[in-house]
């Protein structure tokens, strides 16, 4: 917090820092993105299209504990590392269908999980991203509700990865090399379930509505307060907010509340409101949820079109907590 520039604006009746518009934060306006923006690319086809629907290559090495209802599969007594292409095509199905597969105790390196991850197509760079390859996750222990007062981004919020880019991210992979005992799990939430959740009516409606996906307010934030400078400049996109899945079939949910700034077919009140009631949608599915625990060696793999996931805010040590993504483009939201 003492790296935001707002602390050095301070209201002389509150005492307390105010909001400023990016236009006279230096921070902001002073930036020049080294790289240009993102045109759109035709990823390669999905490597679950490729799979045996009953996954039996898969499932002859690897036991499947589903860890609820609708989301979320423990796979136990593998390694990745030891996956042949048939498995790791199979392995695409199955966190297409669950969301989210997990797996404890892997021997994967950053190499290897870099390696691995090519199989499933072209390797994202994250707008913040140094790396190429791919993005190192850090904990935090910041208070993101206070932040919030002061940033305009709701870091920490349920999200997509970078679900403003015109192909966003399909599947992403984290892997954790340090760990604090406790604090720092991931949630995830089913957008299937999400979206089976509403009324039918509620259900048409979304499903006429695109969603304005925008990396504004991660851009303005990230600059002040992480002190980090975007790779790309900002961008606003498009999405149906609803949509179905390429590989299940099965429509999904496509509002999150890290990146969604309105409806582009609605007028502002009524944008904000249905937004409003889309954010208590996703903050309210108990039961499309699952919560995952990491340990050093756990691994996570999540398709971003049928889940949403958010770290759950700790009071642990920050530079306790580091792990290793890698993410691949998926195709054009339809
Ligand atoms: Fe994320």
């Amino acid at each position: 917090m003492a790296s935001l520039e707002a602390y050095k604006h301070t209201s002389p009746d509150s005492g307390q820092p105010i909001i400023i518009h990016p236009n006279f934060n230096p921070k902001i306006r002073n930036w020049n993105p080294p790289d240009p923006l993102r045109e759109e690319v035709e990823p390669p086809k999905d490597r679950a299209h490729f799979a045996d629907p009953s996954k039996k290559a898969l499932f002859s090495v690897a036991k499947a504990v589903d860890l609820t209802e609708g989301i979320g599969t423990l796979l136990e007594g593998v390694q990745l590392s030891q996956l042949n292409e048939t498995q790791l095509d199979e392995l695409a199905l199955l966190v297409s269908e669950r969301g989210v597969v997990f797996f404890r105790d892997q021997d994967l390196t950053t190499e290897s999980q870099v390696k691995l991850f090519e199989h499933y197509g072209i390797l994202d760079k994250h707008p913040a991203q140094k790396e190429v390859r791919h993005v190192t996750i850090k904990g935090s222990s910041s208070d993101w509700r206070r932040d919030s007062v002061y940033t305009p981004w709701p870091q920490a919020g349920w999200h997509a990865d970078t679900s403003f880019e015109i192909n966003p991210p399909s599947y992403s992979m984290l892997r954790m090399e340090e760990h604090p005992p406790t604090g720092g799990d991931t949630a995830w939430v089913s957008q299937y379930g999400l979206f089976d959740a509403l009324s039918p009516t509620y259900q048409k409606l979304f499903e006429e509505l695109h969603a304005v996906h925008t990396s504004r307010l991660q851009y303005d934030t990230i600059l002040d307060l992480w002190g980090v400078g975007p790779n790309r400049p900002p961008i606003d996109t498009h999405h149906p907010a609803v949509r179905t899945h390429p590989v299940t079939g099965l429509k999904a949910w496509n509002v999150n509340e890290g990146f969604v700034t309105g409806f582009a077919e609605l007028k502002k009140a009524e944008s904000d409101r249905l937004l409003d009631f889309a954010n208590f949608h996703i903050h309210s599915a108990d039961d499309q949820l699952v919560r995952w625990k990491w340990a050093v060696g756990s691994v996570a793999m999540w398709d971003n079109r049928s889940v949403l996931h958010r770290v759950i805010p700790g009071k642990y040590e920050a530079g306790s907590r580091r792990g290793v993504r890698t993410t691949v483009f998926g195709e054009k939201r339809m």
